[in-house]
């Protein structure tokens, strides 16, 4: 097993570019800021930068009825490609830390100059999270195999049992956040976070993740996040999220 994954070998790919949007960079300030104004922020601009929105893997229609074409297609081309301006401007000016993946900013947070480390923090985690989370899921139901099914039965005694918890995990995030299943000191764990904060920020491998914020949900659920998740399970690509487990260190 190794530590690469296809997100962090496609990040490798970097594009350095002048003629950045200066698009929400005022709007960065503070963690709430930052995180809300990708909502703000036109996807009009092109991109310009280390970063480019990843073509999804089906189309913006191959997930109904669980998932609406409007919502991912909003969700895609409009919410993720703000995040990608709003990291690319941030990074404008960091030749240095434009030369890393987006993974590897986002585990060196620390190190991130305080000027940029918020930016970073939620664009490029932004960015992260969401070029994930367009791969763990896919058209027709599946269900976990193999050594990621053994996993999960260890870790949480039954698939049933893990879909419960997971759930829990993403209904009961406050507020705007992720609900992850990820691996951490060789074991399955069920996690959270607020914003666009990454389990990569915090030494774990994510596997499987679920964007609760309204943006994903709201135009087919409202503000029935319960009714998204369910919805989820519908839609995950668990060979993917198999593939993930196996390039996760033991
Ligand atoms: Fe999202």
């Amino acid at each position: 097993m190794h530590s690469s994954s296809p997100i962090s070998r496609r990040d490798v790919i970097k594009g350095l570019g002048a003629g950045v949007a200066l698009v929400g960079l005022g709007a960065l300030g503070s963690t709430a800021q930052a995180a809300a104004a990708p909502v703000a922020a036109s996807a009009a601009a092109p991109a310009s930068g280390p970063f480019s929105l990843p073509k999804l893997p089906y189309a913006y229609d191959a997930l109904e009825p669980h998932l609406d074409a409007r919502t991912m297609e909003i969700h895609h081309s409009r919410h993720h490609q703000a995040y990608i301006n709003n990291a690319n401007a941030a990074l404008r000016d960091q030749a240095a830390l434009s030369a890393l993946t987006g993974i590897q900013l986002l585990q060196r947070l620390p190190s991130v100059p305080d000027a940029v480390r918020a930016a970073v923090r939620n664009n490029v985690g932004g960015h992260v999270n969401h070029s994930f989370f367009w791969e763990i899921m896919g058209p027709g139901a599946t269900v976990p195999t193999g050594a990621l099914a053994a996993a999960i039965d260890k870790a949480f005694g039954s698939f049933e049992e893990f879909k419960t918890r997971f759930a829990a995990a993403a209904t009961g995030r406050f507020g705007s956040g992720w609900a992850w299943l990820n691996v951490r000191g060789g074991a399955l764990v069920i996690e959270s976070t607020a914003n666009q904060d990454s389990p990569w920020s915090d030494g774990a491998v994510p596997v499987l993740g679920l964007d609760v914020w309204e943006h994903a949900y709201y135009l087919k659920y409202q503000n029935v996040r319960p009714d998204y998740v369910k919805a989820f399970w519908n839609v995950v690509n668990w060979r993917k999220v198999e593939a993930n487990f196996t390039a996760a260190p033991v």
